[in-house]
């Protein structure tokens, strides 16, 4: 990734030698890394501020709106959602699987007796047709935990009347 790492590796040197405390010094490391590697600045600060959000454990709610990109065919979340090929989303969480309103689920969503909470949906999303067999949601799975964190810190933003939960 790191082009031509010996200029950047003496940078971060001088810095350290000459330079005000600790984190200023990483900062200045990590802001001439992103001039060696030719980003622009905005695009460094950008990567900063978002940093804290994705703590430990917890999901960002603004990652997890772009893995929410791969549910958007099917689902709609948010105020007015409406259902599509699959049902509306909002209020997800604690919902009891298949009985959101106005929507035909499969027989086997409907009796699966699941009640959507981070553990089933973790579960449901990696792998749906082994969580519910039988299920008419045709989606191979989000693999990686991350990109799950993040989408049930998005989704779980959004109460059952569609407004994000202050
Ligand atoms: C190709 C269309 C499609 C895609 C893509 C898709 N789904 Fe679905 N989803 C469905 C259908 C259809 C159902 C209804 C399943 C049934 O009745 O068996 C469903 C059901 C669900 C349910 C159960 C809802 C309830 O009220 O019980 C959840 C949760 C869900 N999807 C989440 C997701 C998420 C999150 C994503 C993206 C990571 C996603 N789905 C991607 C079609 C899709």
């Amino acid at each position: 990734m790191i082009a031509h790492p010996s200029p950047l590796l003496r940078q971060a040197d001088n810095n350290g030698r000459g330079g005000p405390g600790g984190r200023m010094r990483f900062m200045s490391a990590a802001l001439s890394l992103a001039l060696f590697a030719g980003l622009p600045l905005a695009t460094a600060r950008a990567e900063t501020a978002a940093a804290p959000a994705t703590g430990a454990g917890a999901g960002s709610a603004a990652a997890g709106e772009k893995v929410f990109m791969k549910c958007r065919a099917c689902h709609q979340i948010g105020e007015g959602a409406k259902h599509l090929v699959g049902p509306e989303l909002n209020g997800l969480i604690g919902r009891k699987a298949g009985t959101v309103e106005g929507y035909r689920f499969s027989d086997a969503m409907k009796n699966s007796s699941l009640t959507w909470d981070a553990a089933t949906l973790r579960d449901y999303l990696k792998n749906p047709r082994a969580k519910v067999t039988g299920t008419r949601m045709i989606f191979v799975g989000l693999p990686k935990d991350k990109d799950i964190d993040d989408l049930l810190a998005y989704v779980g933003q959004f109460g059952a009347d569609g407004k994000k939960k202050p």
